[in-house]
């Protein structure tokens, strides 16, 4: 029994992970000191080419014409049926699918390639092919962030996938080095992420390729590989448009490396290692390892893992604290087997999320060897821990309840686009801890690798999810296309390769697919997807997000945690939203509850509140929770939703209407915000911008007023207290201009220029403090908050002066200098006090002396078209960013200035190292 069940909840006892990017690390003391498997970067080095339109009859798959271009849909609106098109020409399809054999688990769905090899002739997949007025790059890369945004209402990608072209063909052309050396090796490429429709020639052979461009995957290079040459390697990538409903990115946006081994290795994503009994004083941990034999004799092998401790850093320790028992296989040639066994470890240090518990970690290092010959290594880091989900309690982590207080997370990572960044990516998770996050909802695809190594390190618990839709399609060229042939290979692949993640607690596999509209049908197709799911993982529960299937429909049938996305607090049900069409329920915790009595409730996505940072727009509504919408909260010249943080997606609710109806059905096991930071893509309510207007944060790491309005809720013993909206109305004296405060406290009292504007005090169900009477006077807000009685924090907002000059600070002035890592340096415009001036937009030019790059600029406005790329920012409230990055290999100081007509200069030094 992998997992029990018992009345009022499920509990899961989990887990490891392979960190396969871990792979063939050094070895201990006393151990041989060579690894036999190689794991080599291809980031660099690439060349590359776009096409603007299809250009060539290599296709994967004959598409559906697109006849509705139109991407400005609400969110929420009902997914369609796919429209079926048959192929009347060959196409490269039957060549690819082989690719997914290992991941299709009935033998006779597996595919048997064709005859034949299509593209040989073409010329860049031949070593001959002069390439040398390609444009070189390294990976990560997405082809789509450099390029200008496409603005208006005729733009080839509208605001929905985000003004940038990351459709379209693209090549990418490499040498790989094999040497003489590499005769007998096994040799795999393993592309981490490409977007999307990936074909692979090696040599001038088709070798195969993977469509799903969120996927990780890896080819079997060796059946092509000239030995003793360069050998040439050349992708495809056919990226379609009207493919997502926010920006994909496009290329090879994720690492790609070159994996050698012997014949006889670990096979795939590696070893499952997983915790079926875990307490304080003792934990089980069980190792199956698969083993495939490439060679053409039988191989007789024993399997060897060694559980090490880990420190925060990943360091692990020089003594192993178990050997799990030494098992031995015999396999004949071609064959793949696997061995299972468990070793107890005596008071394991739990893994859990902070400040409660810490991210304890543990390396398992699997050696084969036949006879005293060591054939492969591979080393797993994983954690201890169990999980329970329960009706009552909701998340129990190590026997804590753990209250989820989650964001929704896309891909991208702001100005660097989808071109993955280990740095930016940490950084995002560090702005989201200090506002006091514990979970992210991975949406509504497979992250990067390394970002579930962040959160394994960090201790965020992760919702894992790989679908955004199934059978019936949000977008006309949307998954649903490979849907038929994929969804298995794709979802067994994701889950072998993240299933060992300690931070990953549930695994999601759809996000307000159509076919909860289907009834019987569409509980049918949850129903194999889950049990594909259970199949290659037993110790995790699974979900998919439910907007629109109600209790007494089939969907919800086959859901084992009840993920709602806005159907708990209720859509379109308050008297702000009664003129809108659309789904529309009342809050449905109760009835999902009585249905349900058993299943954990969680809210996958909540709020969808929308905002500028930093733009208010008056008049304010005066209640908790209202659309965002032309002259109430939206300004429909300048595209800026206001900030007071009480407006929403169509179907949303406020940050505020949300916490009320969590807190009146304490059973919920909590909340994923949608979304923690801004995205590309979907800039609901305005259409003409490039970017999301939902984040917590802005899309530059900028936290927006609603920040602090999460902080005082997440971090109740952090004293603090927050002010909106700034105080430089020289147009509204003496007009109604409310000011609102968040805090930790229980009771603020504001004063405007020295004089008290009263002391309110928090009632239940409420979560801010307003003043909405107060009539603009230049000068100061002070709030002063209290706590039981007892001053607890305090916020100052005051009228500025003139913007004077520039400020610089870096998130980190000493950087590494390896070409990847980055700092994040704010630009602010202050006045001669030193204030910031929030209504300051400045054009300001970010140029560097020494040896580094500007990577992006960015400052946060969805409504600012100007390239992502590009030195020179307008500041948006006063502030901008500037991403650098050293020069590989050179530790020479890097001088950032920046300026701007009519600003005094500022500059800062980074250090290389
Ligand atoms: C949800 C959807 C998300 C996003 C969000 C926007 O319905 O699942 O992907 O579109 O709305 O507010």
């Amino acid at each position: 029994m992998p997992y029990c069940r018992q009345r009022r909840f499920i509990c899961f006892l989990v887990l490891g992970c392979c960190l396969w990017s871990c792979q063939a690390t050094s070895f201990q003391k006393g151990e041989a000191n060579t690894s036999p498997r190689q794991r080599i970067s291809l980031n660099e080095g690439w060349k590359f080419m776009r096409y603007d339109s299809q250009p060539d009859s290599l296709i994967y798959d004959v598409r559906p014409a697109v006849t509705d271009r139109n991407d400005n849909k609400v969110a929420d609106s009902r997914p369609t049926e796919a429209v079926r098109v048959t192929a009347e020409r060959q196409t490269l399809k039957p060549f690819i699918l082989p690719t997914a054999n290992d991941f299709i688990r009935e033998p006779s769905d597996r595919h048997v390639r064709p005859s034949g090899n299509p593209g040989q002739d073409f010329p860049f997949v031949k070593a001959s092919f002069d390439d040398g007025n390609w444009e070189t790059v390294d990976l990560p890369h997405d082809w789509g962030i450099s390029e200008p945004f496409q603005s208006g209402t005729n733009a080839e990608v509208g605001g929905g996938m985000g003004r940038l072209p990351s459709h379209g063909v693209a090549w990418y052309r490499r040498k790989l080095d094999i040497t003489a050396a590499d005769t007998a090796a096994t040799v795999l490429l393993e592309v981490e992420g490409a977007m999307s429709y990936a074909m692979v020639w090696l040599n001038g052979h088709l070798v195969g390729g993977w469509p799903y461009g969120y996927a990780s995957w890896q080819l079997d290079l060796t059946p092509y590989l000239e030995v003793g040459k360069d050998n040439q390697l050349a992708i495809r990538i056919d990226n379609p448009p009207l493919s997502a409903r926010w920006y994909p990115g496009g290329g090879l946006y994720r690492s790609v490396w070159l994996v050698k081994t012997n014949p006889t290795h670990i096979a795939g994503w590696g070893p499952f290692v997983s915790t079926p009994t875990v307490n304080e004083s003792k934990a089980t941990v069980r190792v199956e390892v698969p083993i495939q034999n490439d060679s053409e004799a039988t191989q007789e092998v024993s399997i060897i893992t060694r559980i090490y401790s880990v420190d925060s850093l990943g360091e692990r320790g020089t003594t192993p604290v178990a050997n799990v028992p030494t098992q031995m296989l015999s396999l004949v040639a071609g064959a793949r087997g696997a061995t299972v066994d468990s070793v107890a470890i005596e008071r394991p240090r739990l893994w859990g999320p902070p400040p409660t518990q810490a991210p304890n970690r543990y390396a398992a290092v699997t050696m084969i060897q036949a006879g005293d010959r060591l054939v492969d290594e591979y080393v797993t880091l994983f954690g201890i821990r169990s999980l329970a989900f329960d009706s009552e309690r909701g998340l129990v982590v190590n026997g804590e309840a753990i209250r989820i207080q989650g964001v929704n997370q896309h891909h991208d990572l702001g100005a660097l686009g989808a071109a993955f960044n280990r740095r930016a990516a940490e950084r995002q998770l560090q702005i989201l801890r200090n506002l006091g996050v514990n979970a992210v909802r991975m949406a509504h695809n497979p992250p990067a690798p390394e970002l579930l190594e962040l959160t394994d390190q960090m201790g965020f618990l992760v919702v894992n999810e790989i679908f955004d839709s199934w059978e019936r399609k949000k977008t006309p060229l949307d998954f649903h296309l490979i849907f038929p042939e994929w969804h298995e290979p794709d979802l067994r692949s994701f889950i072998r390769r993240d299933r060992n993640h300690p931070s990953v607690i549930l695994w999601s596999y759809g996000n307000e697919v159509g076919e909860q509209y289907t009834e019987a049908a569409g509980a049918a197709l949850s129903a194999r997807l889950k049990a594909i799911v259970h199949e290659e993982d037993p110790t995790r529960p699974t979900t998919a997000a439910m907007n629109y299937a109600k209790p007494p429909m089939d969907f919800p049938k086959e859901v084992e945690v009840i993920s709602l996305n806005y159907q708990g607090e209720g859509i379109r049900n308050a008297p702000a939203y009664s003129h809108l069409q659309g789904i529309n329920t009342e809050p449905l915790y109760p009835s999902f509850r009585e249905a349900f009595p058993d299943r954990m409730i969680i809210s996958s996505e909540t709020a969808s509140a929308l905002s500028s940072r930093g733009t208010y727009l008056f008049p304010v509504f005066d209640g908790i929770s209202a659309p965002a919408e032309d002259g109430s909260g939206g300004d429909p010249v300048t595209q800026f939703v206001s900030a007071y943080e009480l407006y929403t997606a169509a179907f949303g609710s406020s940050a505020e209407k949300v916490f009320a109806s969590q807190d009146k059905h304490p059973y919920v096991a909590g909340e994923f915000v949608w979304s923690g930071f801004d995205y590309l893509g979907e800039p609901t309510p305005y259409y003409g911008a490039r970017s999301s207007y939902s984040g917590i944060v802005d899309l530059a790491g900028f936290p927006k007023d609603r920040y602090y309005l999460y902080q005082s809720r997440w971090r109740p013993e952090l004293p603090m207290a927050h002010i909106l909206p700034h105080w430089n109305w020289p147009g509204r004296v003496g007009k109604i201009t409310p000011v609102h405060v968040f805090t930790s406290g229980d009771a603020v009292e504001l004063f405007l220029n020295g004089q008290s504007m009263g002391k309110k005090a928090k009632s239940p169900f409420t979560y801010r403090l307003r003043w909405d009477s107060i009539r603009y006077e230049p000068g100061s807000l002070v709030a002063v908050a209290y706590r039981n009685g007892m001053e607890w924090a305090q916020d100052t907002v005051r009228t500025t002066g003139t913007a004077q000059k520039i400020a610089l600070t870096a998130d980190r002035s000493t950087i590494a200098s390896d070409g990847k890592d980055l700092s994040f340096v704010t630009i602010e415009v202050l006045d001669s006090q030193g204030l910031r001036v929030p209504t300051a937009t400045h054009l300001l030019s970010v140029t560097l002396n020494g040896p580094g790059e500007v990577v992006g600029t960015d400052n946060g406005d969805p409504t600012d078209l100007r390239s992502l790329h590009d030195p020179k920012r307008n500041a948006f409230g006063g502030l901008a960013l500037a991403i650098i990055r050293a020069n590989k290999d050179s530790s020479d100081p890097i001088v950032v200035r920046v300026t701007a007509p009519g600003l005094a200069p500022a500059e800062l030094e980074l250090n290389p190292r």
